[in-house]
């Protein structure tokens, strides 16, 4: 029992991990013994964040744009040089994009969609080996996406696209769960609710912000680091091995109550 979350001496990589959410859920690994790499494009900062979270642990900076083939191919190929397997690919890295209806762009759905949706499938393909090389019938290799409660509720935004690639996030989710579930390898996805971070910076720029964005929260506040952490852990541990192709709002109750 004791070791029924215990993530030590696992491998696992996080897209997005430089800052926000993604920072969160590494700082989460990296503290629970999971040798984690972090990728994201701004060198500078990914670097800056592998330095403060090796306090806790080992983490290890590969920079990439992973909105381009290109991007995926040499990160995947950083990491295969580097390691025989891995354990957890948690495909956070996501972004954006409002603007009203009648001028939204085309360039708004093919930026959104490349990151959010088109790379954590190509990022599966291309990990798959890494994968298989630690999956196991007692200890399956994990996959989780970070999609958002915008793919099940409105987001009272114009982030069309962003809400229809989270919810696509969901369906690539269950579809690879399913196809992998023989090949040992989980995949779920979690479904953060309001958690502070640059994609985010507009709903606490001010202390009257914040306060209002907490009060659209039943439980009263915005996610933080371990409630960003917490369910990754859960899903990458030994207390979620039967657990394939649900997705785990994380939100303070803001869906339930929509
Ligand atoms: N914050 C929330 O309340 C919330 C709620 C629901 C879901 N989410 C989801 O959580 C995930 C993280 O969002 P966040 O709020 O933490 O946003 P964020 O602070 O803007 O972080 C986004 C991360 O993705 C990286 N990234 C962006 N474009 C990239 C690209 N082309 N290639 C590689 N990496 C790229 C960023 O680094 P670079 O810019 O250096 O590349 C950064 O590390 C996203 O999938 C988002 O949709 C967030």
């Amino acid at each position: 029992m004791s070791d029924l979350f215990s993530l030590e001496g696992k491998t696992a990589l996080v897209t997005g991990g430089s800052r926000g959410i993604g920072a969160m859920i590494a700082r989460g690994l990296v503290a629970a013994g999971v040798k984690t790499y972090i990728s994201a494009r701004k060198e500078a900062e990914l670097v800056a964040t592998a330095e403060g979270l090796s306090a806790y642990g080992h983490c290890i900076p590969v920079p990439a744009d992973l909105s381009t083939a290109e991007g995926i191919s040499q990160l995947t190929q950083e990491l295969a040089g580097r390691e025989s397997r891995l354990d957890i690919l948690v495909n956070n890295a996501g972004a954006t994009w409002g603007a009203p209806i009648d001028v939204f762009p085309e360039s708004g759905w093919d930026r959104v969609l490349d990151l959010n949706l088109k790379a954590p499938f190509f990022l599966v393909q291309k990990c798959l080996p890494l994968l298989k090389a630690s999956a196991s019938p007692e200890a399956p290799a994990r996959i989780i996406n970070v999609s958002s409660i915008n793919a099940m509720r409105h987001s009272h935004m114009d982030n069309f696209s962003y809400s229809a690639s989270k919810a696509g996030l969901i369906a690539l989710t269950r579809h690879l769960a399913a196809n992998l579930a023989r090949s040992h390898i989980t995949v779920n996805a979690v479904a953060p609710g309001m958690f502070p971070s640059r994609m985010t910076a507009f709903l606490y720029e001010t202390e009257e912000q914040r306060r209002r964005t907490d009060a659209m929260v039943p439980l009263g506040r915005s996610g933080d680091w371990e409630d960003a952490a917490g369910p990754a852990i859960f899903l990458a541990s030994r207390a979620a091995a039967f657990v394939t192709g649900a997705t785990l709002i994380v939100d303070g109750g803001v869906a339930a109550n929509a």
